[in-house]
């Protein structure tokens, strides 16, 4: 590969930085393994799996903005809306079965963490979702992944929560992973999703929410390229701010009010930036970037506290 298509890395300073924030405040002692070469490689996502929205609805509240009864109709128009877009973003679309009474498993984001392993393969991290009503996702999404061969990695979660990519980001370059907790998933989950991808050589920086509007880290942060993010500060702790700004070379500001219009959980993919709306300040941002911004309504959904990055799980 080309020296031009490697991806910018962090500076030393702030890798170690990194590693030290998240191995700080997990009490993890310092057995923070850097990331190898192999995984800098920047490579855009093929595949997204999604699940219709058949038997979506909004019933126990979850989080902040649940409360409004959907429109069936209006929610399966936008989903088939959404799907089109990733398609025509050049992402193949492949579908999971809905199952009666999963009002939620539309949000393919959340049953389970996905990776891939230069030497051990694609695997998954099932998640154990705060709500029962969600738990009975997981194993619906497992047998998913399993049946097409990927490795199930099974944390020993206890009592613990941990939301898959509702909270856990790949950086785009897959160098390293952002981990929220604070609302959904707990800090004792993303400790150990954290020895577990030490293990495989993938360093995990930590992220305390603090807003339970922003409930997901997806709603909060939402990187654009290797280098530059969406975030809504106010969401973090002080500390976490930090970790996000040594992160990245740019982080543009969110306001509130652009937050909790979702517009932190678009779907950056191959020049695009999918999101349920626009304002001045994100299109120029977007402009900024290089990203051609593609508006698709997700009003049913975020009924529900969610919107297009939730709506689908990147798989390859
Ligand atoms: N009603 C769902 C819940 O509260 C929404 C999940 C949205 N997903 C996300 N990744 N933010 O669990």
């Amino acid at each position: 590969m080309p020296n031009a298509e490697l991806p910018p890395r962090l500076p030393k300073a702030r890798q170690l930085l990194s590693g030290f924030l998240c191995a700080a405040r997990l009490g993890q002692g310092w057995s923070f393994q850097p990331v190898n070469r192999y995984h800098h490689r920047c490579r855009m996502p093929k595949t997204v799996l999604m699940c219709p929205p058949t038997f979506f609805d909004v019933r126990e509240p979850k989080n902040p903005h649940m409360g409004l009864a959907i429109d069936r109709v209006l929610a399966q128009h936008q989903w088939e809306n959404v799907r089109r877009s990733l398609h025509d973003s050049g992402l193949k679309v492949e579908l999971i079965d809905p199952v009666q009474d999963l009002d939620d498993m539309v949000f393919a984001a959340n049953p389970v963490f996905v990776g891939e392993h230069p030497s051990a393969g694609k695997f998954i991290v099932p998640s154990r979702m705060r709500y029962p009503s969600r738990q009975r996702e997981v194993a619906f999404y497992v047998e998913w992944f399993r049946r097409r061969g990927y490795r199930v990695i099974e944390l020993d979660l206890k009592n613990e929560y941990l939301e898959g990519h509702g909270d856990l980001l790949w950086h785009p370059d897959r160098s390293r992973i952002w981990a929220g907790w604070g609302f959904r998933s707990t800090r004792g989950g993303v400790g150990k999703f954290v020895v577990a991808m030490q293990r495989l050589g993938f360093p995990v920086v930590s992220l305390e929410l603090v807003d339970k509007h922003c409930y997901h880290l997806d709603t909060c942060l939402c990187p654009l390229n290797e280098a530059a993010t969406l975030i809504y500060p106010e969401a973090f702790a002080p500390a976490s701010l930090d970790a996000i700004r040594n992160g990245f070379e740019r982080t543009h500001n969110l306001s509130r009010e652009e937050a909790l219009q979702f517009m932190g959980n678009g779907i950056a993919v191959n020049g695009r930036f999918i999101t349920p709306r626009l304002t001045p300040n994100v299109s120029r941002v977007l402009a900024e970037e290089g990203l051609t911004p593609v508006v698709v309504e997700t009003s049913e959904f975020e009924k529900s506290g969610g919107s297009v990055f939730c709506m689908k799980t990147f798989i390859d």
